[in-house]
Formats: structure tokens, C-alpha cells, sequence
């Protein structure tokens, strides 16, 4: 491994079915005052809400409540937070529910107590600038529902801004945004809709590939990459077959976690290049996180392809299982992203930026807010953006 990193990780997980008997316990902590934040309501339909509540008496909070966030939470969701946060003068922020309302409940941590005249969207998600160090950011605690993120153990925050059609993440360097605890109950992902845990199990496989593909060294994140994703594979299987498998939906979820909390980043340039093109279909359509990645990423591989070839044929053999025995590099290499295809149609993924809502005429806009990344295998011209995205209509 030729890279230099620090690896800093600093959120408690407490993980299965008897998680959330932890929950008073780290309430304790914290300050009086909690702001709830969730969702569109799956969490009171399903009895988590309940129990969450419970907890919160138990502990002897106070607590405001803060509903509707939405999947791609907004700039204006953001600004309404911060009211909140503001006006209750909130000790600890817990979110319950997916990446959606941990990434927002973040961004009102990291924008609560900035003076009045600065603008969080431009400060954070414009100018990539950090808090200051006497910033008070409140401490943000979760109840994971739904799994393909990462966010419940990571430093990321994606806010979405609709009138300047842009989606932007911001992996904050400021160890503070990390959550400060996470309850991982895998029973509580069983009522995921079908299409919510594909997408999420592809943002999952996307998350690694992402890392995976970039570097020319021999690195042990690689081989960690490769076994995350053949566990997911098989476990993605056998979920698609039964959501209630709990020991598959237990993997899927610890799959997750690793996938995007720094660890197989260690000594990686990383690439993105995925997640900036499906996050700048998401910015024009709203679509489903997941499935934006699931519908550009092969157009994308099959172009870079050829830059990375040793990594892809690599790919093909220890994430597959195809032998390179008669095969060219190419050929192997070309194999491995057949598979991964075939695996994708088979669960349920998304194939085209259509079926999300993006067309043709929309393709110069897509271009405009599609950020270009530099530590993949290829760096992207706009012609080049412009193709993928046509190759996925
Ligand atoms: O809003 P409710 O009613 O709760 O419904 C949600 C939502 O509609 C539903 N859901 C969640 N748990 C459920 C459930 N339905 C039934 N049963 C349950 N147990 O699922 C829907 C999607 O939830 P959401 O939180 O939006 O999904 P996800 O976890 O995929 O988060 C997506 C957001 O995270 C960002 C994405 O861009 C997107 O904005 N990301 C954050 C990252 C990070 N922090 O590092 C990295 C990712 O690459 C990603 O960009
Ligand atoms: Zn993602």
C-alpha cells in the first residue's frame, strides 16, 4: 500500500435484535432538550416511532419533534431545522430513519449555531468549508431503518438544492459530525419496500466500487472491498428471496456500514464519479439515491474500463468468481461487469436514467451538474459525461 491516510472513527454502533435496549443508556449523555427527527411517517406505521418515544420518557427528555424529511432532504427542510434546533435550543438531535434524516440532522448540527448572516447551503455545501472550532455543533445520535448509506457512521451530509439544480455532499474533516452513536437493529429494515433495499443494496455495491476502483498498488482495503462485496452478493440474494431473513439483512446492513466509513478509503485515491453523475440525476429528477447509481454506473465502467483493466479483470476473478483461464485481460475484465449486470437485473435494479425521469433534451443540464472527479482511472471529459448518460436513456 503506497497511500498515506489517518483513520479516525469515533461513532458507537450498538448492532441486532436487542439494540435499541441501549438507547436510555446513551441518552443519558446528553442535555434535556432532543429534537426527533424522521420521516415521511414508515416509522409510526411500523411501531418504531413507539418505541423511540418510550425511550426518550424513559430518559426524561424533552423532545420536539421534527417529521417530514424527505428522501434527497432540501436546502428550504435544512433552513426549518435550524428554526427548531434554534428556538428549543436542542442538546441532541436523534434521527430515526435512513441516510436521509442522518445526513440532515448533520447539516442542522453543523448550521444551528452559525451567526445569523451566513448562509449554511453556501458556507457547506458551496464553499466545502468546515465549522469553525468554536462552533457549537450538537451532537447527533440515530436510529437506523433503512440501510445502503453509510451515514450512520460517517462524516457525509448530502443536501439537496432544487433551484440551482445541484446535489451536493459534503464529507465533513470535522470529527464532531460524526454521530455519536448508532442503534443497528437489522428487523427493523424488514418493511423496507422492495424497491428501497435494491436501491439501497446497490448504493452499498457502489459505495465500494467506488473506492475499489482507483490505485495501481497492492492494498489490503482491496481485498476488505472484495469481501464486503461478495457478502453482499450472497446476502442481497437471499434477501431478494425473503425480506425477513434476518441473517441476511443482518449482513446487508453491517455491509453497509463498512462500505462507506472510511475503512476501505485507507490508502485509496478513490473515484465518485458514479455518485456525481446519479447525484446530478437526482438533483433534476428526485429520484431514488440507489437507483440513480444503479442506472449510470455500467455505461460509466464499460467507458473507464479500459484505463483500469488489471483492476476490472481483478474484479472478475475474486468478486465473481470467473476464471481468467482462456480469456484475455479484456475479456475477463469485460466478464466481471457482464456479472455484475446480471446480478444488478436480477435483484431489481434500475437500468436507464429514463425509467427515473431524466430525457434526452435534459442531457446538456445533467452535464452542467455533473461534478468531475479526478481519482478514478479516467477523468471525464463533458463529451464523455454526455455519453454515459446518453448510453443510459
Ligand atoms: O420517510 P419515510 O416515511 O421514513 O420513508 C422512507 C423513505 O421514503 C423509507 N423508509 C426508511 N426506512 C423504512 C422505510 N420504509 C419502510 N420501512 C422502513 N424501515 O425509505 C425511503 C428512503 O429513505 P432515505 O433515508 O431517503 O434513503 P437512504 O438511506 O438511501 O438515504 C438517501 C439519502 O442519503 C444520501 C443520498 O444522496 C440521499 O439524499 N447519501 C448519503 C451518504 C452519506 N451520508 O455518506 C452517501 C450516499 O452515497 C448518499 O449520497
Ligand atoms: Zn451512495
Amino acid at each position: 500500500m503506497l497511500g498515506n491516510f489517518s483513520y479516525h472513527n469515533p461513532t458507537k454502533l450498538i448492532f441486532g435484535k436487542d439494540a435499541m435496549g441501549t438507547l436510555v443508556g446513551e441518552l443519558a449523555d446528553y442535555g434535556k432538550n432532543v429534537q426527533l427527527v424522521y420521516g415521511g411517517g414508515s416509522i409510526k406505521r411500523n411501531g418504531i416511532y413507539e418505541q423511540v418515544v418510550a425511550a426518550l420518557e424513559m430518559a426524561g427528555k424533552t423532545v420536539v419533534e421534527d417529521a417530514g424529511v424527505m428522501p434527497n432532504p432540501t436546502v428550504e427542510k435544512l433552513r426549518e431545522g435550524v428554526c427548531i434546533a434554534r428556538e428549543n435550543r436542542v442538546d441532541l438531535i436523534l434521527a430515526v430513519g435512513g441516510g436521509s434524516c442522518i445526513d440532515y440532522a448533520k447539516a442542522v448540527a453543523v448550521s444551528a449555531n452559525l451567526p445569523a448572516d451566513v448562509d449554511p447551503w453556501q458556507k457547506y455545501w458551496v464553499d466545502f468549508d468546515e465549522p469553525a472550532a468554536d462552533l457549537d455543533v450538537i451532537p447527533v445520535g440515530s436510529v437506523l431503518t433503512m440501510v445502503g448509506t453509510g451515514s450512520e457512521m460517517n462524516c457525509g451530509s448530502v443536501i439537496t438544492n432544487h433551484e440551482t439544480k445541484m446535489k451536493v455532499g459534503h464529507v465533513f474533516a470535522d470529527a464532531r459530525v460524526f454521530p455519536k452513536f448508532a442503534v443497528l437493529n437489522p428487523e427493523f429494515t424488514f418493511t423496507l419496500p422492495k424497491y428501497q433495499m435494491v436501491a439501497g443494496i446497490f448504493d452499498i455495491m457502489n459505495h465500494i466500487t467506488e473506492q475499489y476502483f482507483s490505485g495501481e498498488d497492492d492494498n489490503t482495503s482491496d481485498y476488505l472491498s472484495e469481501g464486503l462485496m461478495r457478502s453482499l452478493v450472497t446476502a442481497s440474494r437471499a434477501a431478494v428471496a425473503n425480506p425477513e431473513d434476518y441473517e441476511a439483512r443482518s449482513n446487508i446492513m453491517w455491509c453497509a456500514t463498512w462500505a462507506l466509513n472510511t475503512l476501505v478509503a485507507c490508502g485509496k485515491s478513490t473515484d465518485w464519479e458514479v455518485h456525481m453523475l446519479g447525484q446530478a440525476v437526482g438533483a433534476h429528477t428526485d429520484a431514488t439515491h440507489g437507483m440513480t447509481l444503479a442506472a449510470v454506473a455500467l455505461p460509466y465502467y464499460r467507458l473507464v474500463m479500459p484505463y483500469g483493466v488489471e483492476k476490472f479483470a481483478r474484479f472478475a476473478t475474486n468478486v465473481w468468481g470467473i476464471s481468467p483461464e482462456g480469456r484475455t485481460t479484456e475479456e475477463l475484465a469485460s466478464a466481471g461487469l457482464d456479472a455484475m449486470e446480471a446480478w444488478m437485473r436480477e435483484i431489481g435494479c434500475v437500468m436507464s436514467i429514463s425509467e427515473l425521469g431524466a430525457t434526452e433534451d435534459m442531457l446538456e443540464d445533467l452535464a452542467d451538474s455533473t461534478l468531475v472527479m479526478q481519482g478514478g482511472y479516467h477523468v471525464l471529459t463533458r463529451d464523455e459525461i454526455i455519453s454515459v448518460l446518453r448510453a443510459s436513456l
